[in-house]
C-alpha cells in the first residue's frame, strides 16, 4: 500500500537575489545553492514545494524583450525573447536541480510554462494533476518564476511570488517562507542605510500601511525591490498563511526557517 502524503504543504522561495549575482548577466552563486540544498536537505520535510526566482538569469531577458507587457506585434524577436527567457530559467532551474538531487533531494522541475495559463498576468488555469500527484508520494516539486502564456497578452511574466501565493491559497499552506540577500523587511534600505534596522513582525493591517510608501524614494523602502513582491504575498497572508522573509545567504536560516525555529528576518501574519 502507498502511504499517501495530505500534510499541508510548506512553501520556499528562493529568491533570485539569494541564488544569483545580480549584477552580472547569467550568473549562479553555486556555494550558496548548495548551501541552500543542504539545509533543505537536513531539514528533511516531506511537505514541501520550492519555488524560485529568476535573478540574473530571468531579467535582464525578460526585461530586453519587453516580455511582461506582452506580445506587441508579429515580431520574430520578441517571440524568440519569450522563448530565450524560458530557457535561460531552465537553465537556472538546472542548476538548481543539480545541487537538489546532489543533496539526495527528491526533487522533480515542474516548468509553469507547461502547466499555468495567466489572463492579464495573473494565473488563470493551473493544471495541477502532476504537481498532486508527486505531493502525495512527498516528492519535492520545483517552480520557477517563468515566461508563461497569457490570454490577454499572448505571453507575460510569471513571477515567483505570485505563484508562491496562488499555491500557498490553493493547498492551505502551512507557511512560506521566503529566503532573500537581506535578513527579511527593512525600514529602510540597508545597502544605502546600514543602520536600518529589520521589522520583526508585521500584520496584514501593518503591511498594507506600508504599502502605498514603499514606492516613494524618500519614503520606507524594502530591500532589493521587495515591494511589489510583497503585494504578491497579501492573498496568501489574507488566507491566514503566515510568511517568514529570512536571508538565505546566512548559514542555516533556511534550515531554522523550515524547521519552524526563529530566524532573524520579518514574519508576516494576518493579525
Ligand atoms: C522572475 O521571477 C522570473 C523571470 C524574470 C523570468 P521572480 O520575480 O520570482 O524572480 P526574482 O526572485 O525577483 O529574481
Amino acid at each position: 500500500m502507498i502511504t499517501m502524503n495530505d500534510a499541508r504543504p510548506i512553501i520556499l522561495k528562493l529568491g533570485g537575489s539569494a541564488i544569483t549575482d545580480k549584477a552580472v548577466v547569467a550568473s549562479p552563486r553555486n556555494e550558496l545553492i548548495n548551501r541552500m540544498a543542504e539545509e533543505i536537505k537536513r531539514a528533511d520535510l516531506d511537505n514541501l514545494i520550492i519555488v524560485h526566482g529568476g535573478g540574473s538569469f530571468g531579467h535582464p531577458t525578460a526585461a530586453k524583450y519587453g516580455i511582461s507587457d506582452g506580445y506587441k506585434e508579429d515580431n520574430l524577436s520578441q517571440k524568440f525573447g519569450c522563448a530565450e527567457t524560458h530557457h535561460m530559467m531552465t537553465v537556472l532551474n538546472g542548476i538548481v536541480m543539480d545541487a537538489l538531487i546532489l543533496h539526495e533531494i527528491p526533487a522533480f522541475s515542474v516548468a509553469p510554462l507547461n502547466c499555468i495559463v495567466t489572463d492579464n498576468g495573473k494565473i488563470k488555469m493551473f493544471d495541477e494533476a502532476a504537481l498532486r500527484a508527486m505531493s502525495k508520494l512527498s516528492f519535492t516539486p520545483v517552480m520557477y518564476g517563468d515566461a508563461v502564456m497569457d490570454e490577454k497578452l499572448g505571453f507575460t511574466i510569471l513571477s515567483g511570488d505570485q505563484l508562491v501565493s496562488y499555491l500557498a491559497v490553493k493547498y492551505n499552506a502551512e507557511r512560506i517562507i521566503i529566503g532573500v540577500d537581506t535578513d527579511g523587511i527593512f525600514e529602510a534600505d540597508p545597502k544605502t542605510s546600514p543602520e536600518a534596522k529589520p521589522i520583526k513582525h508585521l500584520t496584514l493591517a501593518e503591511l498594507k500601511a506600508l504599502q502605498p510608501k514603499l514606492g516613494k524614494a524618500s519614503g520606507v523602502d524594502v530591500t532589493g525591490g521587495m515591494a511589489g513582491k510583497i503585494a504578491e504575498l497579501v492573498p496568501a497572508v489574507e488566507a491566514g498563511i503566515p510568511v517568514t522573509v529570512t536571508g538565505a545567504t546566512k548559514g542555516l536560516s533556511i534550515y531554522r526557517a523550515l524547521t519552524g525555529q526563529s530566524v532573524l528576518g520579518t514574519v508576516i501574519e494576518k493579525t
